[in-house]
This record gives C-alpha cells, structure tokens and sequence, in this order.
C-alpha cells in the first residue's frame, strides 16, 4: 500500500488535527512530543505519513503532490490560490479576515480614497480592494504584528486576522469591515484524489461524522 501523505500546518492546528484523528483510530504519538525536532512521523500500520510545515508552504506541498492531503487555515489558502480541492472545513481555528484601522479611517474607505494597506496578505488585500471595493490602494506586505502599521503611519488601513479582538482593542483600532470568515480546511491534490480517491473518500467520511452538524 502507497503511503498518504498529510502536510499540516505546525502548530495549534496540527495538534487539533491529531485529537481529531485519534477519535477515528489513527494515532501519530510521536507527534505529540513537543521536544521533537523531527518533521516526519510515519504510522506503517495505517500506511501514513504526516509531515509539518510551515503554514504558507502546505498548499505548496500538496500543489506539486509531495503531499497527498494538506490541513491549513483558509486565510493561507486563499493567499496562495493555488489549483487544490478543497473537501472540508475542519470548524476549528475559527476567526475572521478584516480590515481594521482606527476608527477615523472608516471615512476613507467610504470615499475611495488612495490609501496605504498593510498587511500579511497582500493578495487578499489586493483582491478585496480591486475586486470588491473597486478602490485603488497602495499595498505594503509586512510579515508579523501588522496592527503596528496604522499606529506608526505606515498605513491608514491593515488587513489581518481578528480573532478574539483583543490585539485590536488593546492597540485602540477597531473592524472597519470584515472580508470573509477563516477556520482550518482539508485541502487534496487533484491528482491524487483520483489516484487515492476510495482511501480519501473514507478518510472525509469519517472525519466529518466526528464534526459538530
Ligand atoms: C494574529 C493576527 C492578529 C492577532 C489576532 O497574529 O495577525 O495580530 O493574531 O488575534 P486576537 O484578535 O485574538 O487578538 P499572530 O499572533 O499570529 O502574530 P503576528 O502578529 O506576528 O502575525
């Protein structure tokens, strides 16, 4: 049997990812050490292999197939766009895409202004901006504690992760408006999906009966 390989995001979403594969029977103990240093961790048995990475390189992994199946937030995915199925929403690592700002700034959304946005997510900024607000703005990739930006005038606008709303409020910036709802994804490779599909099929299966309705 050909091994399926799993490429998960590293981190909170991995560790909920194996909770929710114990409850179906596939353990990866090895995984839970959180001393190792190791990246592969196999489950001949079971004829798996799972492999952690960081998040902006999982829809990489499985693009070009060196993953059968990645688990990623929907915000990576819809950074990367790339050619992937998408067959669940996991329901965890809920949170929410916006744009934020003080709240002075909801004015120069209104009127279409050229504004400066910074963000992690450049292509989502972008496509929100173009695409749904038909606004020319200036966008500026930052890579971390982006709710700086409007503070320090870099930027009039941000576009980030809001999850608890606690980073904005303790930073006096506020929603201005929110782009999409976030939570982690199963994503496949197409290929693989007709290669594997009875064994991937089974595996969806089961992971959504573990799933609240
Ligand atoms: C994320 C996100 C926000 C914060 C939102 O940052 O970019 O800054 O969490 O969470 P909250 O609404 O619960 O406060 P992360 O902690 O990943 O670090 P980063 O700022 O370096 O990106």
């Amino acid at each position: 049997m050909r091994y399926l390989k799993f490429a998960l995001a590293k981190g909170r979403l991995a560790n909920k990812l194996l909770d929710l594969f114990e409850n179906i029977g596939i353990t990866m103990d090895e995984m839970r050490d959180p001393d190792t240093r190791k990246l592969i961790f196999t489950n001949e048995e079971l004829g798996i292999e799972m492999f952690l990475a960081k998040a902006s390189d999982v829809p990489t992994y499985v693009e070009y197939g060196a993953a059968d199946i990645g688990v990623v937030g929907k915000d990576t995915l819809l950074e990367a766009g790339r050619k992937l199925y998408e067959v669940l929403d996991l329901g965890f690592g809920k949170c929410r895409m916006c744009v934020c700002g003080p709240a002075e700034a909801a004015e120069l959304l209104e009127h279409g202004r050229l504004i400066r946005v910074a963000s992690k997510y450049p292509e989502i900024a972008r496509d929100y901006f173009y695409n749904r607000r038909h606004q020319t703005v200036e966008i500026i990739k930052l890579n971390g504690s982006v709710e700086l930006a409007p503070i320090v005038g870099l930027s009039e606008v941000i576009v980030d992760i809001v999850e608890t709303g606690t980073t904005l409020r303790e930073n006096g910036l506020t929603v201005l408006d929110e782009i999409c709802p976030l939570s982690a994804r199963m994503v496949v490779n197409p290929v693989s999906m007709k290669m594997e599909n009875a064994r991937i099929r089974e595996l969806i299966r089961r992971i959504r009966e573990q799933l609240p309705q």
